[in-house]
């Protein structure tokens, strides 16, 4: 697999046998996890701290599940009651979690690249949990774990990503791992949502739902963000539900077993009809949350043991 990682901030330039081992890994939690049992020795001595400068549900809470499963002592940081608001710096909170001896550093922030430049400046291995319109790097693995369970091999599958994808971290990070694994990606929405360089990271872009979704294997639905609009860019929730939120009607275009899927949190009768996100046939909205689990288990661990490696202990 090369150099361990010393953080994990983007999917972009990960190898597929870097991605593979994370997946593998990944797997083998996920046995764990319904087993009950924990391997608390795995990260016992080492503090994990979720530093959250954006709202969370999933992705905060199952870092903090993951890191206690393997035995870390975890740490939320509530940025809204921190000296964040007395005008701390980025690097400054970041600097006085290092010094308490944080092995495991986990950010999200509104803007794109802070946990770069928060892993140039310390020492602890820092986790990419969602940068602005950037990347959402465990976000991607814990779907591809998702549908390779459904569907084994990438190489030929059709994945069509739809809706908002200007503003998505989530899409971004998907891309680059998909098309890193074989998988034939589309992007499919309005015109407004789409940045027309996204053509440039090999996918090919659809601006009509039915024949986006045409033949896919897996349709894959955005949030549509309007906290990240600075003006209109779209028309009213019922109309962008009538032409880019997936019902029954556009999923009958996609093969007869597509997969559903939706990061989460779903914005329900505007990028997707309740029925759809809930049918037991199609749906595997609620295993990408059982797999975020497994899949941030995962990257502790290799990261941990990355770390170990490179102080020698
Ligand atoms: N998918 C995702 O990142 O969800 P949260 O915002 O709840 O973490």
């Amino acid at each position: 697999m090369g150099e361990p990682p010393r953080h994990l901030l983007t999917i972009e330039g990960l190898a597929p046998p870097a991605i593979a081992h994370l997946l593998d890994l990944a797997e083998s939690y996920v046995l764990l996890n319904r087993s009950g049992r924990t391997e608390r020795d795995m990260l016992r001595g080492r503090t994990l701290i979720n530093l959250f400068f954006e709202d969370s549900t999933r992705t905060r809470t199952s870092f903090e599940l993951a890191g206690k499963r393997l035995g870390a002592d975890v740490i939320n940081m509530s940025v809204a009651a921190s000296s964040v608001n007395k005008g701390e710096t980025l690097l400054d909170t970041a600097a006085t979690l290092n010094a308490m001896q944080c092995d495991l550093l986990v950010v999200r922030h509104a803007q794109s690249g802070a946990p770069s430049l928060l892993a140039q400046k310390v020492d602890a291995a820092v986790i990419n949990a969602g940068d602005g319109t950037h990347e959402h790097p465990t976000q991607a693995l814990l779907d591809a774990l998702t549908i390779r369970r459904h569907k084994g091999d990438f190489a030929g599958l059709v994945v069509a990503i739809c809706g908002d994808v200007a503003h998505s971290r989530v899409a971004r990070s998907n891309i680059h791992l998909l098309v890193t694994v074989g998988a034939t990606v589309r992007v499919v929405g309005p015109p407004t949502l789409i940045p027309a360089a996204i053509a440039g990271l090999g996918v090919t872009v659809f601006h009509d739902m039915k024949a986006g979704l045409a033949g896919a294997d897996v349709v894959m639905m955005l949030r549509l963000q309007k906290e990240r609009m600075a003006r209109g860019l779209v028309p009213s929730a019922r109309e962008y539900f009538r032409f880019w939120g997936l019902d029954a009607e556009k999923f009958a275009h996609a093969k007869p077993d597509a997969l559903v899927m939706h990061p989460g949190p779903m914005n329900r009768g505007v990028e997707i009809d309740s029925a759809l996100a809930d049918d037991p046939a199609h749906s595997v909205i609620r295993e990408q949350v059982e797999m975020g689990v497994a899949v941030r288990m995962a990257v502790l661990d290799t990261l941990a043991r990355s770390r170990a490696l490179s102080r020698n202990v």
